[in-house]
């Protein structure tokens, strides 16, 4: 990473400090949980008087130790912050223990006695369904004449597609330390994306004011949507103890613990039926989704929203229906990953254009282009939102060129005739990823800025930072719209007692809506700021123009005055240096009953293509070389928006190849280490990777005319999956499903028909 002063260089040369990296209190002790050896039980009785004895252990408390609510759910209450009477899943918090080490823990762990009757465990979503374990309503989308859209059909095709979960492995697991002060409040440093959720949930578990809570949040170290809502297990506990004992708590989850007990990215079973002309044009497209919750609802809700708002992709599909049916498992809790719902309801539908180009005999990309949503006609998305800056057409001409897709495409036929056993093929995918929490009130930023009078500027605001260079851009956007240089900007750690009431950093939106309120903050003081400069320099205060930490007039460059003179003279005269500003994104809002609305406040597109090779003996793939075309507007910083490119792009190809998560019957997750549970690695980055921004559109209203670049990317990562698909089809013949992830073994069985 280039530039001076970018807070992520100095990540990368390992200066962040994370949770666990803090100085310790002298008297900080650390809390642990003893969890449920059953994935489903009653507990009829624990005893833990002996383990209280033990050396080193300083508090052990149970649900009845709980001053206020005995909840931790963010969306609804079906999550005890410690289990009452039955355990959910395996690992589920049943006392927690604050120790001064983790082998003073163990010892006492081993003299707790709980006596606990086993139930009978519902871990597939499919016994879930026939049983209707709905943790709440099931999702319903339809628009235009479904029938019809049958009955116009040349071809109808069904199918069924398994969708696998997968593990964030976030690099720093989760963690929080609660510290009390003498005052009765709390300061708690939290692994978080939502300190505000934390701080609430903390409130209403001590039975304290909000108030009282004080959450701040360090870099942290990934969260890609496993922080969001499921950090606040941590955070509660570890205030629940630092009350009880009186002192410092730190709670940091190891590795194995992380992966056994917290929720994934929603696995799902999917069936389908779609209908389309001769020339690959869909007519009608229905389907039926079981999305594996896990023991509570979480964000589930929402994320299957997402998932029904991204059932297109960037096709126009004239008639659509699907029902979405959320079930609840005896597993841990599923919750928010990169994409949000969006990739699953996305594999679906390019599943389909595969397999629509194999029955027109069509080219798959050719295929897609005929459905892609057009400008005038055919741009109204089945949710009533009118897709507008519709620039596909141009990506697709473009990326045709940069790629060579089809002198590609020859050279691959020639080799696949060449070769036996090894198979190779090239897929492309494209992306319309909408923008905007679904949930339209989330979507709301505020910001503080403080100049001194030495002329430096902090900015506060409510976005984490979590390797996603959310710091580095907050701080470009005030030194560009302030004028100050970089380097008298400072970023100040998100802190509830700050900015209050903030929306998690998650759907994207974390440069938008906190660069938003942090560009009005500025340009509420600098309006204070320029009737003063005209004042004391006689600038007409319309042309006061802030460059560089200088300010001069407009048409007279060479006369400057610093920053620094001019902000003590405005101290002196007695001119608050401070503001603060709130954004709401317009425009947006969803009817839920309905299923109709304007949820986006804009889209973000791209396409990408892979090319593969496959060795059918081995099932073992490579990526020879992918390229993605991405519209990021005028990014705020191509360096760390191409880093999120490429990191969404292996994230995701890991979770279409390689990443399977296995439970046993008892529904322990046995694949709960990295010796088991594989995430790419280096070998596995393409080979040839390109990566181009595409300027061209007109859509300007993104922070400073940037877009969102969290989780769109995320999308691309299924050419990878479908290009495996594809050299399937040119060794064993086409028509078949293929499951979520493509490991080694699923290419094998395909590729010999072993299913
Ligand atoms: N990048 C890194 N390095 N680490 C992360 O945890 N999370 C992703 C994405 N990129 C993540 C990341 C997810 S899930 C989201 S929603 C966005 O970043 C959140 O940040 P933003 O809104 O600032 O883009
Ligand atoms: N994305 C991420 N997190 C969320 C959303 C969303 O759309 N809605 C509620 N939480
Ligand atoms: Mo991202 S899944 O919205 O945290």
């Amino acid at each position: 990473m280039e530039g001076a002063n970018k807070r992520l260089s100095a990540h990368f040369e390992g200066k962040t400090r994370f949770l666990d990296d803090l100085e310790r209190p002298d008297n900080m002790l650390y809390g642990y949980i003893y969890g449920s050896p059953v994935a489903h039980g009653k507990i009829k009785s624990i005893d833990f008087s002996e383990a209280l004895g033990c050396e080193g252990i300083y508090a052990i408390i149970s649900h009845k130790d709980i001053p206020g609510k005995n909840s931790m759910g963010a969306v609804f209450e079906d999550e005890p912050v410690l289990a009452k009477d039955i355990v959910e899943f395996y690992g589920e918090a049943i006392l927690l223990i604050a120790a001064k080490s983790r082998e003073c823990a163990k010892r006492a762990m081993e003299r707790i006695k709980i006596v606990i009757e086993e139930l009978h465990p519902v871990l597939e979503c499919e016994e879930s369904f026939k049983l209707k374990n709905f943790p709440f309503a099931p999702l319903h989308i339809e628009s235009g004449d479904i029938e019809k859209g049958f009955s116009q059909s040349d071809h109808i095709i069904e199918g069924e597609l398994n969708i696998g979960g997968q593990e964030h492995f976030y690099l720093e697991t989760h963690a929080a330390l609660a510290k009390p002060n003498a005052d009765g409040t709390l300061h708690v440093i939290s692994s978080t994306q939502n300190p505000t959720e934390n701080q609430l949930i903390i409130a209403e578990a001590l039975k304290l004011d909000s108030s009282k809570i004080e959450v701040s949040v360090n870099a942290i170290g990934g969260g890609f949507g496993g922080k969001e809502t499921q950090s606040n297990w941590c955070a509660v506990w570890s205030a629940l103890l630092a009350v009880k004992c009186s002192k410092p708590v730190k709670m940091v989850l190891d590795r194995r613990e992380d992966m056994l007990i917290t929720g994934k990215r929603h696995s799902a079973h999917v069936k389908y039926r779609v209908g389309f002309t001769k020339n690959g044009l869909i007519k009608a497209y229905s389907s039926t989704f079981l999305f594996d919750t896990g023991f509570s609802a979480d964000l589930s809700r929402a994320i299957m929203e997402r998932c029904m708002l991204h059932l297109d992709n960037c096709y126009y599909i004239p008639a659509l229906k699907s029902d979405l049916y959320p079930c609840k498992t005896n597993r841990p809790s599923n919750t928010a990953f990169r994409g949000f719902g969006a990739p699953q309801g996305i594999a679906v539908i390019e599943h389909i254009m595969d397999e629509i180009a194999n029955v027109a005999d069509i080219d798959a990309l050719l295929v897609r282009r005929r459905n892609f949503y057009r400008k005038s006609t055919r741009n109204r998305t089945p949710y009533g939102q009118l897709f507008r800056d519709n620039i596909f057409e141009k990506l697709y001409r473009d990326h045709l060129n940069s790629s060579d897709y089809f002198n590609r495409k020859r050279e691959i036929r020639k080799f696949n005739k060449d070769n036996r056993y090894l198979k190779r093929a090239l897929s492309a995918v494209p992306v319309k990823f909408g923008i905007s929490f679904t949930t339209s009130f989330l979507n709301q930023g505020a910001a503080l800025v403080n100049l001194y009078k030495d002329g430096s500027l902090t900015i506060h605001q409510g976005g984490v930072e979590m390797g996603q260079g959310l710091y580095d851009k907050m701080v470009s956007v005030a030194s560009s719209e302030f004028g100050i240089k970089r380097e008298a900007v400072r970023i100040y750690p998100v802190n509830t007692m700050i900015i209050p009431n903030t929306s998690a950093t998650a759907a994207s939106t974390g440069s938008d809506i906190n660069g938003h309120a942090i560009k009005l903050a500025i340009e509420r003081l600098k309006k204070r700021l320029n009737e003063f400069a005209s004042k004391v320099y006689g600038f007409d205060k319309e042309s006061v123009v802030w460059d560089n930490s200088e300010l001069f007039e407009k048409g007279n460059p060479a006369k400057r005055y610093p920053l620094e003179e001019f902000v003590r003279k405005a101290y002196l005269a007695r001119i608050s240096l401070s503001e603060q500003a709130f954004y709401s994104t317009p425009g947006i809002f969803f009817d839920r009953e309905l299923s109709r609305g304007t949820p986006f406040f804009y889209y973000v597109t791209g396409i990408c293509s892979t090319e593969v090779e496959v060795d059918m003996l081995t099932g073992a793939h490579k990526i020879l070389r992918a390229d993605i075309l991405h519209d990021a507007g005028e990014s705020l910083d191509w360096e760390i928006d191409r880093g999120q490119i490429e990191g969404a792009y292996i994230q995701s190809a890991g979770w279409v190849t390689m990443e399977e998560l296995v439970y046993n019957l008892k529904g322990v997750l046995i694949t709960a280490s990295p010796d088991s549970y594989k995430i790419p690695g280096i070998a596995d980055i393409p080979e040839d990777f390109r990566v181009t921004a595409f300027s061209g559109n007109p859509f300007r209203e993104g922070i400073l005319g940037s877009r969102a670049i969290g989780e769109p990317p995320f999308i691309y990562g299924l050419s990878v999956w479908l290009a495996i698909k594809d050299a399937l089809k040119s060794y064993r013949g086409g028509g078949f499903r293929f499951d979520l992830p493509a490991t080694k073994e699923r290419i094998v069985k395909c590729a010999y028909r072993y299913e």
